[in-house]
């Protein structure tokens, strides 16, 4: 935790917590002494009323180390020495590997093969055991609960409370970072990253509306809401990080969470990419660059902090984007 972050019970006493989110003030609390050993990302202003809050400068790239790290050191021996299992698109299992060399247990993830090679490889070089599999087999599996023929603890990688309280902690950087912050724009996958920061904001008291975003090219969220039931989407977006599928305990978190949804088009999106490198510095990958797209489309003075989730982009496909556009 950064020097200067205050902690006390005061900060999340709003019964909220509890109500809406389902992580309570305790998890949340713990979970900023068991991240500490993780950097303070820096929340750069990029306007008189954006900020940037660079989870790309995590290790591992991505704002998941957070939630990983909160639950395996919240493990108990019988799990640690069982090792972790977990599935995911790509930044998941990068944060699992690295978590579980740092604590020297094993580690297998499940990931979809369609994953970018950079994911996949990287993954590999921490140790883990993939099982790389096409996007219908690796559905079936979270349907059918596979990992519970498996001997290895399983952490869901964004529907566990402990994952979700780990996430929270960004919100409380951002708190003591931006005082002014009235607007965190996040995107939203299964939806793990935007419960836990919406439990602390609401929790602290503070007036903070939370955006949610997606993609034009995988709208899950904002067509479950708007339908009344989940649609079957095949995911069609650079931002591989949000296409997760539907996952009904995260429905009623993501109703109070989210103040605000906001669909990126995939256009958009691209160009947003290539804008964060070129004119902010910022390397994202398209799930990382969502909320920038979206909060350049709020076009009010309302102090605002887009996370830009993560940066694990391959080189060949963020060369195209910046040399095109597209
Ligand atoms: C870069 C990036 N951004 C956003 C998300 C979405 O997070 P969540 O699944 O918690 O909504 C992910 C998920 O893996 C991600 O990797």
């Amino acid at each position: 935790m950064a020097p200067g972050v205050a902690w006390g019970e005061d900060r999340l006493v709003s019964p909220g917590m509890a109500a809406g989110s389902g992580l309570d003030n305790g998890e949340v609390r713990r979970a900023v002494d068991r991240i500490s050993v993780l950097p303070v990302t820096p929340a750069v202003a990029v306007s008189g009323h954006l900020w940037l809050k660079l989870e790309n400068l995590q290790p591992t790239g991505s704002f998941k180390v957070r939630g990983f790290l909160n639950a395996v050191r919240g493990l108990g021996r019988a799990d640690l020495r069982a090792g972790i299992v977990t599935v995911s698109a790509g930044n998941a299992a990068l944060a699992a590997a690295y978590v579980a060399r740092m604590a020297g247990i094993g580690c297998t993830v499940v990931m979809f093969d369609s994953a970018p090679a950079a994911k996949r490889d990287g993954v590999r070089a921490l140790g883990a055991e993939v099982l790389s599999w096409p996007r219908p087999r690796v559905l079936a599996w979270m349907a059918g609960r596979g990992w519970q023929g498996m001997p290895e603890h399983f952490v869901h990688p964004f529907a566990d409370p402990a994952v979700m309280a780990g996430h929270g902690t960004l919100a409380v950087e951002v708190l003591d970072q931006v005082p002014g912050i009235r607007r965190l724009v996040v995107p939203v996958g299964g939806g793990g990253l935007a419960a836990g920061v919406a439990a602390v904001l609401h929790a602290a008291g503070r007036a903070v509306e939370v955006v949610g975003v997606q993609s034009s090219g995988y709208p899950l969220w904002l067509r479950t809401f708007a339908e009344g039931a989940p649609p079957a989407l095949v995911p069609d977006t650079i931002a591989d990080g949000t296409t997760a599928p539907y996952e009904l305990v995260m429905h009623d978190r993501l109703r109070t969470a989210i103040d605000r949804w906001i669909e990126v088009p995939e256009a958009d999106l691209r160009a947003g990419v290539a804008e964060l490198a070129l004119r902010h510095k910022v390397v994202a990958e398209g799930a990382g660059a969502l909320a920038y797209a979206a909060a350049v489309q709020l076009a009010d003075q309302v102090p605002t902090v887009a996370v830009i989730s993560g940066g694990n982009i391959d080189g060949a496909r963020l060369a195209v984007l910046v040399s095109s556009g597209n």
